[in-house]
This record gives structure tokens, sequence and C-alpha cells, in this order.
């Protein structure tokens, strides 16, 4: 069944192709199903290319060949593209990705009775390691439902949160990667100043930040509980976890997410 899903991507920018790649290169979901359109076709057709997706003119073209089509333009779009071709989507499963839409919102824009759905992925889902977001209001059937958590499953953490929730968790899961960025060019600093190679020192933080991610979710233990089994008494870490607190490492975490959410 899955397999004969045919997706259509209606804008192929950073998320677009970052949902594609996941699908095809980590889930295994077949190229030659997936279809897409963007604003500038000769690029279109070289980004398509890479992953070995369909290229077409328009979005009509991706919505009547298509069984369910991610909107993926940028928000401001949104209404010039999809009201052209409401009647099309009505009979499709329509899967929407902008930040800061929700079910209701669509209402004017989709008719009455289109199947959609409203999401917030991140990045991390182009390496299968992404999460979506999902607006636990929905018009989606019960099978839909399953088969939509079945394919994007295999490449995200599916995490369901009510209409009033969409924005923190999409906050939290979207815009968080840019200050674990921040935090793995702080840490390969430090291990540069210290001696290390660049490259090493990337690929350390890099693989600590996963696994660390990785204890939590297969073991459920706390992150305190964490923090403690590394900290030994008298021992060097917790010199590190003193420092950190000085400058207010968990206050200025919160900051940001304040400054984001208002
Ligand atoms: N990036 C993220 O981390 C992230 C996270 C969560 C949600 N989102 C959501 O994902 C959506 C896309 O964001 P993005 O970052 O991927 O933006 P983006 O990189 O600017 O991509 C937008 C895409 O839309 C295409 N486009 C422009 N006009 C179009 C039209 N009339 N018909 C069809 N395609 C058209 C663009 O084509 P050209 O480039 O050829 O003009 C481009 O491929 C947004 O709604 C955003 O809120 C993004």
């Amino acid at each position: 069944m899955e397999r004969e899903i045919k997706i259509g991507i209606i804008g192929y920018g950073n998320m677009g192709q970052a949902m594609a790649k996941g699908l095809v290169e980590k889930s295994g979901f077949p190229a030659e199903n997936i279809l897409a359109c963007a604003g500038h076709f000769e690029k279109l057709k070289e980004n398509a290319a890479k992953l070995g997706i369909g290229a077409v003119q328009t979005a009509k073209e991706v919505a009547e060949k298509s069984d369910w089509i991610i909107l993926a333009v940028k928000p401001y779009q949104l209404e010039s593209v999809i009201i052209p071709i409401q009647d099309i989507l009505k009979s499709k499963l329509v899967i929407s990705v902008a930040a800061g839409y929700h079910f209701e919102k669509y209402e004017g824009m989709l008719l009455p009775g289109t199947h959609y759905i409203c999401t917030v992925p991140n990045t991390p889902i182009s390496v299968g390691e992404g999460i979506l977001v999902c607006e636990e209001k929905h018009s989606l059937s019960d099978k839909e439902w399953d088969c939509f958590t079945d394919v994007f499953g295999k490449i995200a953490l599916i995490e369901t949160v009510g209409t009033e929730k969409l924005s923190i968790a999409g906050t939290i899961s979207g815009c968080a990667p840019a200050f674990t960025a921040m935090y793995l060019e702080a840490l390969a600093d430090a291990g540069v100043k210290y001696g290390l190679t660049r490259g090493a020192a990337y690929r350390l933080a890099a693989k600590m930040v996963c696994g660390t991610g990785k204890m939590y979710l297969e073991e459920g233990k706390h992150p305190g509980e964490m923090k403690d089994a590394v900290c030994s008494p008298g021992g060097t870490t917790i010199r590190g976890v003193a420092a950190l607190e000085k400058t207010g490492m968990r206050g200025s975490i919160i900051a940001a997410i304040e400054a984001i959410e208002g």
C-alpha cells in the first residue's frame, strides 16, 4: 500500500528537500513516487535529479498526479498557491508543514471535506532522525492516519499535540537545531583550543549529542540523572557543570525560547 502512494511536494526548498531526502534515502520510499514543483524550474530540476524524484512545472500538475500533497512553500505564499487548486486537493490527503498554520487557519483556503493535517517538521528528517509535530485536530480518516504515521514514522518521531501547543513544540524541535549547532560549534572550538583537530572535535561533539538524546529516548532516564551519572564527587565534570551554571546556561536557553515564543 505504502509503496503505491504518490507524494507530491509543492515547494522544493529546504524543508521539501529534507522530507524527500529522508523518505528516499532513509526509509526506502521509491523516488519515482515523489513529484515536486517550485518557483524556478531549472533549479528544481537540478535539485530533483539529486534524489531521482520527478519535477513538474505547476502545483496543479503535482496535485493531479499525487495522492498526498505536502504544502512546503513559505507561509505567505500558501493562499495564492492553494486557492487555484482547492478542488483537486479536496480528493487528496494534504499535509501542511507551514510554521504558524493550524487546522482552523486552512478552513477558508481548503474546501470543506478536504482531508488535511497540520504538521511542523524539523530538518533532521533528512537523515531519518527528524521530529514531525502533528496537530491533534485533523481530518484524516483512521486508515489515512495509520498510513501517514507508518510512512513518516520511519524518518521522524511523530509527536501529536493540541493546537495551542503547536507553536512551542515546533519551536523546540524546529528552532533548537540552530542552538544545538551553536553548542556543537562551541564544544569543537574548545576541543581545538586544547589541540584536537577541527574534524575530530566536531565528530566527538556531534556523536555525544546524538548518544545523549538516544539514551533519554531508549532508557527514559531523567536528564538530571544522566548528568549526575557523569559527575563523580569532587571530580572534573562537576566543575564544568558549576562553570556553566555561573554563566546561566539553563536561563539562557529558556530565554532563547521566550524570545521566539514571546
Ligand atoms: N526550514 C525549516 O527548518 C522549516 C521548519 C519547519 C517548517 N518549515 C516550513 O516549511 C515551509 C517551507 O520553508 P523552507 O524553509 O523550505 O522555504 P524555502 O527554502 O524558501 O522553500 C520554498 C520553496 O517554495 C518554492 N516556491 C516559491 N513559489 C512557489 C510557487 N508559486 N509554487 C510552488 N513552489 C513555490 C520555492 O521555489 P524557488 O526557490 O525556486 O523560488 C522553494 O522551493 C514553510 O512553510 C516553513 O514554515 C520550515
